[in-house]
């Protein structure tokens, strides 16, 4: 199939595309579009062969539940059984915004969504393409992130059509996405309510309306709460092995810079995947390496602005990618607000190789 990419002004859409949009949608079409987090992958939730074309294009396993998007909290009601009060001062609070509620779905929503779970993920993004889209077309929209299966999410049109281009019907390109890392996933469906994806809402602004939200572990170490159905290890993988250094940033530096070194020796190309303050206190030691053509870096934003690192991370790690590097070492976030979110992602883009200075 052709894909076709039309341009639409992010803060004025243009009504007929997001017309045709909404067309393509409501004959079981696949729409890829901005949301304020990453581009999604939209196909009309309660159309079961919608559905499963969306799972198709992606490759993505059947036990992997998508996110159903409404336009308001007034839709709720339709896809969800019960909207309890705690998920309704979180939706008034968060809501246009990157929080996805999971709460007991509705029979008529397809079992293919929510990957056979008694429970639906649903958010009301808050992007106007994404806005325009679910008015437009009426419907509930299911979307999980346009790339494909193990990819890292798009947070930009090209991500998308490098992942999906012949698989999908149109892309909706409205610049780079404003968040740049998924939503958080609260799951209300349990007392105490759990984050079982930390994201773009940090858990901090969630615990002044909910005190006692727990955290899912990123691992699924046994003994921890279960991690979110598809939220495996293996979930933002790049094509190089991507091993990430946390701890103390002295130390941790000292690490990469060796490990660079190391690796370089065995005639691997190395990226560095880390925010401009750690570039700039690793440039001295790996100006050598880069001289030679066996080093490649990649900033993503800055430790001292978070917001613009997560926004940044996804296009970071792809960039690398495409380099065609055999090894990436990376560095992350401390751990709190969004840099929660971006450690997350990098912890599971290393499937396990995390190590600790
Ligand atoms: O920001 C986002 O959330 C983006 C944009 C497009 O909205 N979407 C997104 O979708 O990241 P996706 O499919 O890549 O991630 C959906 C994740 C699932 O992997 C799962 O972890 C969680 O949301 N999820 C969805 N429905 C769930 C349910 N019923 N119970 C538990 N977790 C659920
Ligand atoms: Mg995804």
């Amino acid at each position: 199939m052709k894909t076709r990419l039309v341009h639409v002004d992010r803060s004025a859409p243009d009504e007929q595309a997001i017309a045709s949009a909404a067309d393509v949608l409501a004959r079981g079409g696949l729409v890829a579009f901005p949301t304020e987090t990453v581009y999604g992958l939209g196909a009309h939730a309660l159309d079961e062969r919608a559905v499963a074309a969306l799972f198709a294009a992606k490759e993505r396993p059947l036990s992997d539940p998508v996110i159903v998007h409404v336009a308001s909290a007034d839709a709720v009601g339709r896809i969800a059984r019960d909207f309890p009060p705690a998920a309704r001062a979180v939706a008034a609070r968060f809501w246009p915004g990157p929080i996805t509620l999971v709460l007991p779905k509705q029979s008529r929503v397809p079992a293919a969504i929510t990957a056979g779970l008694d429970t639906v993920g649903i958010r009301v993004p808050a992007h106007p393409v994404a806005e325009a889209l679910l008015r437009r077309s009426a419907i509930p929209i299911a979307a999980p992130s346009a790339n494909r299966f193990s990819q890292p999410s798009p947070t930009r049109a090209e991500h998308v059509l490098a992942d999906l281009d012949e698989r999908i019907d149109l892309v909706l390109d409205a610049g780079p996405t404003m968040v740049g890392v998924e939503s958080t996933v609260l799951d209300l469906t349990r007392s105490p309510p759990l984050v079982r994806r930390p994201g773009a809402v940090a858990i901090e602004a969630l615990r002044e309306l909910l005190p006692d939200v727990e955290m899912a572990s990123a691992s699924g170490d046994s003994g921890q709460p279960q991690p979110a159905p598809g939220q495996l290890l293996r979930h933002y993988a790049p094509r190089a092995r991507l091993t990430l250094h946390i701890g103390h940033t002295p130390g941790v530096l000292a690490r990469v810079a060796a490990e660079a070194r190391t690796l370089a020796a065995t005639g691997a190309r190395v990226g560095i995947l880390a925010p401009e303050e750690d570039l700039t206190a690793l440039a001295p030691s790996l100006a050598p390496l880069a001289a030679i053509g066996r080093v490649r870096v990649s900033g993503y934003g800055a430790r001292r602005d978070p917001a613009r690192a997560a926004r940044e991370l996804f296009d970071a790690l792809r960039r690398l990618d495409a380099e065609g590097v055999d090894e990436i070492l990376a560095t992350a976030l401390d751990p709190q607000e969004i840099g929660l979110a971006v450690l997350d992602r990098l912890t599971r883009a290393a499937e396990g190789r995390v190590r600790r200075s």
